[in-house]
């Protein structure tokens, strides 16, 4: 079975089919997504809120962001795996972002890196691109500047960020970045941005004129319990079920109805 390639990607945006993404941190559930069909795997630097337990995105290191992709890469056949480049790991030099984003398709199994940034990354997504490590850019909100802006507030609401984020998206794509994620912005922004370019759009609490939607796939299923964001929808809630089936089984031990004569050998 093939994978999904970037090209795939840009046929959807084409023949207007929506793309769909997901993040994922681990095997079971890279290899549920795998099934379900969903065109990319996004192995977010959320890692660190949604599995570690951490207050923000900021501490997950490159190291840890390795060994979360070589596990979901080896989960799927068929859905693209994008590496998310952690805080760090490309600010402090060009050279530094294509070693690190390097390691996302050498060791990590990645067909591509996701970069946070518009205009200030321009130049680090023509160095990737040139090192043929396809890129997504990442624009409005933008998780890793959370003390620059001052929490996860909504971007792009005045009319002077909205033209800078439009011409971010431009800048994004004429540096070669295949795809651009628009994280927490208007939908009529969104929509303008995704006519615009000739690279899909991915949004998240970007509205539905985007090419595609992504969500953190703990939002979606219930498992990250801190908030719910105003733009991820929750399908189950797993945390309630497996808190059931767990208190179920503390009962049946302590009672003495687990373990019964089908789970225990003569
Ligand atoms: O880290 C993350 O999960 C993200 C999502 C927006 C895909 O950046």
């Amino acid at each position: 079975m093939s994978k999904i390639t970037i090209q795939d990607l840009l046929k959807k945006k084409s023949e207007q089919q929506k793309i769909t993404m997901l993040t994922a941190y681990d095997y079971p559930f890279a290899r549920i997504i795998d099934e379900a069909g969903i065109d990319a795997i996004i192995v977010g630097d959320s890692v660190a809120m949604v599995v570690q337990g951490l207050e923000n995105t900021l501490p997950v290191t490159m190291g840890e962001m390795i060994y979360h992709t070589k596990i979901v890469s080896r989960a799927v056949n068929k859905a693209m795996v994008i590496g998310d480049l952690p805080y760090m790991s490309y600010q402090v030099s060009i050279e530094e972002a294509v070693r690190n984003a390097g390691r996302f398709l050498k060791e990590g199994g990645a067909s591509g890196v996701k970069i946070e940034g518009g205009a200030e990354v321009a130049d680090h997504i023509r160095a990737l691109t040139k090192a043929d490590i396809p890129v997504m850019a990442h624009i409005g909100l933008t998780p890793q500047s959370i003390h620059r802006m001052g929490g996860y507030k909504i971007q792009g609401r005045t009319e002077e960020s909205a033209k800078r984020l439009i011409k971010e998206a431009h800048i994004a794509e004429d540096a070669g970045a295949f795809s651009v994620l628009l994280e927490a912005i208007p939908m009529e922004l969104a929509q303008k941005i995704t006519k615009d370019l000739k690279i899909p759009t991915i949004g998240i609490g970007a509205g539905p004129y985007c090419d595609g939607q992504v969500l953190v796939l703990h939002d979606v299923i219930g498992l990250f319990e801190r908030f719910l964001p105003k733009f991820a929808k929750r399908y189950i809630n797993m945390r309630d079920e497996a808190l059931k089936a767990i208190k179920t089984f503390k009962e049946e031990v302590e009672k003495g109805i687990f373990p019964s004569d089908e789970h225990s050998f003569k």
